[in-house]
């Protein structure tokens, strides 16, 4: 194993077998190597720099019904909200003052947040923070409403891809949602000049390894500025209530070998990986990634924008403990730092 983990390191890449052996390697010794491999390659880019993004859940109205998602159209049980631009705003003035120079809007499909009222918002934001970069995660648009946003001051876009394989894509979605169209926004948005950040969740139901093989591929071939992976938990208001969560250990691989095949990438350690593991944080970090994003959204909303259940929401998982996160990733010897943490890759 520690063969196929040393080829990863140094030619980025494996056959699909290699990569499906590694994806299911549940030796501890290979796997303390390949998180060894994973932070060496980040280190040689990114130094021991973590950079800090504030999320701020601006809506949870969403018009689409993935089944396992919480906020989903048909769970009629999830408390509905919308923040306004003004208090949008203020959570900015707050995360600025905590040290944070990347806003994430995140929302789900709520047909409110317009072409236009988003247009406004950025501008808004860009306004009152010049220095700030603005990282919008609003799902699928057409291409002229991404190049206004764009051309209003958007720096980068979160799109998850979900998953690459077609089949699974239709277990996970409605009819009305394709993995065509989802892809169509992935290759408008970085052709368009975004820095993209695509992903997909892991051990989502009816995930099996060689269909996290088809995702790598393409990711590989995409070669997004950031992608985000993270544990599918379920939600209990949702068609996939009693599936089971993905794990940890899983995740971790998963964040090591993105690692190696793409050294340059932006990797964060996601919320849903603390959630399934209360040191979930520490340990991405120890398998390579070097983003984390504390929720900066106001404290009256951060229950309802529940995805998934449990939810980690409080601790470091919030803006407002920077402080003790900035203690806790020195103590694991990385340095929280001001900065808009841009991709430092080459085109
Ligand atoms: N478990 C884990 N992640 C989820 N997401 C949505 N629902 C869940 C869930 N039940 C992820 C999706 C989406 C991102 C915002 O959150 O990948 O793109």
């Amino acid at each position: 194993m520690k063969d196929l983990i040393d080829r990863l390191a140094r030619e980025h890449d494996l056959a699909d077998d290699q990569l499906l052996a590694l994806i299911t390697l549940e030796d501890p010794e290979a796997e303390r190597y390949l998180a060894q491999k994973a932070v060496e390659a980040r280190e040689a880019i990114y130094g021991r720099d973590v950079y800090i993004r504030g999320l701020i859940e601006f809506t949870n109205y969403c018009k689409n019904d993935c089944y396992y998602c919480g906020i989903r159209r048909s769970n009629t049980c999830a408390q509905r909200y919308r923040l306004t631009q003004k208090e949008i705003l203020e959570c900015c003035r707050e995360g600025w003052a905590l040290g944070f120079r990347t806003f994430v809007l995140q929302g789900g499909e709520d047909p409110y947040f317009d072409r236009a009222r988003i247009t406004d918002l950025v501008r808004a934001i860009k306004a009152q923070h010049p220095e700030c970069a603005v990282t919008l995660s609003v799902g699928e648009c057409d291409r002229e409403t991404y190049a206004e946003w764009k051309a209003a001051g958007a720096d980068r876009y979160l799109l998850r891809h979900e998953t690459a394989d077609t089949t699974l894509y239709r277990h996970l979605h409605p009819e009305n949602q394709t993995l065509d169209n989802r892809l169509r926004c992935l290759a408008d948005l970085k052709d368009l000049g975004y820095q993209v950040g695509c992903g997909f969740m892991v051990g989502s139901p009816g995930q099996n390894p060689g269909m996290m093989v088809t995702d790598l591929r393409y990711i590989q071939q995409l070669r997004p500025h950031m992608v985000g992976i993270g544990p599918f938990i379920p939600h209990k208001d949702t068609p996939f209530r009693d599936e089971p969560a993905g794990t940890a250990a899983m995740t971790l691989r998963l964040l090591g070998i993105i690692r190696l095949m793409m050294p340059d990438v932006l990797l964060p350690a996601t919320t849903a990986l603390s959630t399934v593991r209360g040191d979930g944080r520490l340990l991405g970090m120890g398998y390579g990634a070097n983003v984390v994003m504390p929720n900066l959204s106001p404290q009256s909303v951060r229950k309802k924008y529940a995805l998934y259940d449990n939810k980690a929401a409080t601790g470091e998982e919030a803006a407002e403990s920077v402080a003790r996160l900035r203690e806790s990733m020195e103590s694991i010897g990385f340095r929280v730092v001001i900065d808009r943490g841009d991709w430092k890759g080459e085109q």
